[in-house]
């Protein structure tokens, strides 16, 4: 796993070809001075923000598309004013430095949530599957991709600490080994669609079901079984990578296996690459459980 250091002269510029290879296969694009995306105030402010640390909450959220903030705890009218005004200004300029930097997918992407991260990550009290310090490859259980890829805008605005990670195998060379566990050769084409036209039927019902492909419900599967493997967790092969306060990184979180050690007060935004817009579409996750199967995981090309 590589992480590609890029300067100040880069913002506004498009990534090389070997940048989008090497992001779109695990690598992390990696700012030590971030471009502008939080004003100076508006960062002073987001530091004196206190969350409860609830399993209801795992972070504050920001929806671009509806304009909307969730998770916030505060009830004072104006404070909960001025934290939507910074969520919501956070993420246009997140979006305008993205569609600078990858445009090959900013013409198709889909602008997902953006995050604020306010809680210190060590030592925080979750649910297993919840956990961030432990390696996985994310896959979000109530919003299906399709096979469509999570890419993700991080900074750390943090006055002073660092941010740690840690990662080991791209999921590349990770696949094969959960693909038995999770039933990828189990569950044969005629299967899975049976099983999509259950949910649908059900969703068409007015149940509350998400209709999940079997490609996310295969990555959801493995999201789980990699949290839930102790000797995995404990053995495996590791990179350490200190993200420094003022520091932004852009990592496809589906194939970068990531953790996150420690660190408080980051912010993120999510966008969801169209398969057709990547560089590699053979070294998308789907892809290469498509390949293990032999059978479509997803309708979308
Ligand atoms: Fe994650």
């Amino acid at each position: 796993m590589a992480r590609i250091t890029m300067g100040v002269e880069r913002f506004g510029t498009e990534a090389s070809e070997s940048e989008y290879r090497g992001l779109e296969a695990g690598d992390i694009l990696y700012f030590p001075i971030s471009p502008p995306l939080v004003t100076e105030q508006d960062r002073a402010f987001l530091v004196t923000q206190k969350q409860v640390d609830a399993p209801y909450h795992k972070n504050i959220s920001y929806r671009p598309l509806e304009d909307r903030l969730k998770g916030v705890d505060q009830d004072d009218a104006a404070q909960w004013a001025r934290m939507h005004e910074i969520m919501r200004s956070y993420s246009q300029r997140s979006v305008a430095f993205m569609a600078a930097l990858l445009k090959r997918y900013a013409a198709t992407w889909k602008i997902d949530f953006a995050s604020f991260r306010p809680i210190e990550e060590d030592g925080r009290r979750v649910a297993l599957h919840s956990r961030n310090d432990l390696l996985h490859f994310d896959s979000f259980p109530t919003r299906p991709s399709h096979g469509d890829r999570l890419l993700r805008l991080f900074t750390n605005i943090h006055p002073e600490r660092p941010r740690t990670w840690i990662t080991t195998d791209h999921f590349e060379a990770l696949a094969g080994r959960f693909a038995e566990r999770v039933g990828l050769y189990r569950q044969r084409g005629p299967l899975a669609v049976c099983q999509d036209w259950t949910v649908r039927a059900a969703a068409k019902l007015g149940l509350p079901v998400v209709a999940r492909p079997p490609y996310d419900r295969f990555m959801l599967k493995i999201h789980h079984a990699m949290k839930e493997d102790v000797e995995f967790q404990a053995t495996c092969r590791k990179d350490r990578w200190e993200f420094p306060a003022g520091s932004t990184w852009i990592v496809f979180t589906d194939s970068a296996s990531h953790a996150c050690l420690s660190g408080q007060y980051a912010l993120e935004q999510t966008f969801i690459v169209r398969r057709s817009s990547l560089a590699c579409p053979e070294r998308a996750p789907i892809a290469i459980l498509e390949k293990l199967a032999g059978y479509p995981l997803a309708r979308t090309a």
